[in-house]
């Protein structure tokens, strides 16, 4: 594929769904859009690049990621201002970290300009599918999974890299409720933590389910080794109010390297309020949940976007935070989603636009 010149090809689907849709109450993640897009990693190259109606894949039973799981994913979304034009959140931030994921699983990677291209075709060609709906917008999903055969252990010599997308609304219904997990662990030092690995998430549901069945809807994950510090939630990183300083752990081995995350923070520095990325105790949130100083606690993440914690739970006690008016948490979502959907400046120059 001469990248230079690249042109992708469009096979436009004779009937769009799209009327069927109900733009008011859109789920997370379970609506797709009209098309896809896909390319094969074949001999060395990613070839026959083009996009295709959204629909099924069609995999031999020895393809290797249903044995061995080699697939990793990308989560990010398109917003469309009051003006009708989309835009994109750090793009390139999410082609980076899709490649340092793929690595890490012997995966091919996949080149920027073929990404970025391929992601920008699909999204001209399902523009209509971006939802005007406050609130909600399109979430994408671009992934890599081995489409090569074989029972052998190793990785595989064909990979599918497939774009597809989902106009979505809220992920989590209602308040957020944590526990501190001490049993089970994501990720370890070493592993595959700090990548975005399809395994990392299978891995979860279990403690997942457990915590769910206890009225959580999360688990905070903490150290493996110890369990004493948290790390992160199952889709989320977590930051810390305490007085006024925010505090959230600093990214490993074991820890996605959020863009949220990342863009919290930024802002935060920007504005002054004091910052601390460093390891937090579990102890320390007791402590400071007790004297009164825990203020707040939230996730970040694409899908979550800026999620408020309203209880923790640890060793069978739950700890309830308080409501506060004048949150970080409600700070900084308007800050971030105000960027995104076009309605204040970009300091940063994280907004992308689609055209
Ligand atoms: N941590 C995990 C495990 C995630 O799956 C996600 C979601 O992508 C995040 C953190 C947040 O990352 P980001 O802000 O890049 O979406
Ligand atoms: C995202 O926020 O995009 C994620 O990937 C989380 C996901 C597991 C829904």
């Amino acid at each position: 594929m001469d990248l230079s010149t690249l042109q992708i090809p469009v096979e436009k689907t004779n009937e769009s769904r799209i009327s069927g849709v109900d733009f008011e109450n859109l789920p997370f993640g379970k609506v797709y859009t009209d098309h896809m897009f896909i390319t094969t990693h074949r001999d060395g190259r990613w070839q026959d690049a083009r996009i295709v109606p959204y629909g099924p894949v069609s995999l031999e039973p020895a393809a290797k990621v249903f044995h061995y799981g080699q697939t990793v994913f990308e989560g990010m979304k398109a917003y469309k201002d009051t003006q009708g034009k989309a835009w994109l959140f750090r793009p390139e931030d999410n082609q980076k970290r899709l490649n340092i994921s793929a690595s890490r699983l012997v995966i091919p990677e996949v080149p920027k300009e073929l990404f970025m291209e391929g992601l920008n075709t699909l999204l001209k060609t399902d523009l209509e599918w971006i939802p005007k709906q406050a609130g909600s917008s399109l979430y994408i999903r671009p992934f890599i999974f081995a489409s090569g055969l074989g029972f052998h252990a190793s990785p595989a010599d064909e990979y599918t890299f497939i774009i597809a997308c989902s106009p979505s609304g809220s992920y989590f219904s209602g308040k957020v409720s944590v526990r501190i997990e001490e049993t089970y662990a994501r990720a370890a030092n070493g592993g595959v933590g700090f990548a975005k690995a399809g395994g990392n998430y299978a891995g979860q549901f279990y403690p997942t389910q457990l915590a769910v069945s206890e009225g959580f809807q999360q688990v905070v994950w903490t150290d493996d080794n110890t369990h004493e510090y948290i790390e992160e939630a199952g889709a989320m990183n977590i930051f810390v109010r305490i007085g006024d300083t925010l505090l959230t752990s600093p990214t490993s081995d074991r820890i996605l390297d959020g863009i949220t995350r990342k863009s919290i923070l930024q802002l935060a520095q920007s504005e002054g309020i004091p910052t601390e990325v460093r390891k937090i105790k579990v102890t320390e949130l007791l402590g400071a949940a007790s004297d009164g100083t825990l203020r707040e606690m939230f996730g970040s993440g694409t899908a979550a976007v800026v999620s408020p914690i309203s209880s923790f739970g640890y060793r069978g006690k739950k700890y309830d935070l308080p409501e506060l008016s004048d949150s970080y948490a409600s700070h900084f979502k308007k800050r971030i989603t105000d960027i995104q959907y076009n309605r204040s400046e970009d300091p940063f120059g994280w907004r992308y636009p689609v055209n």
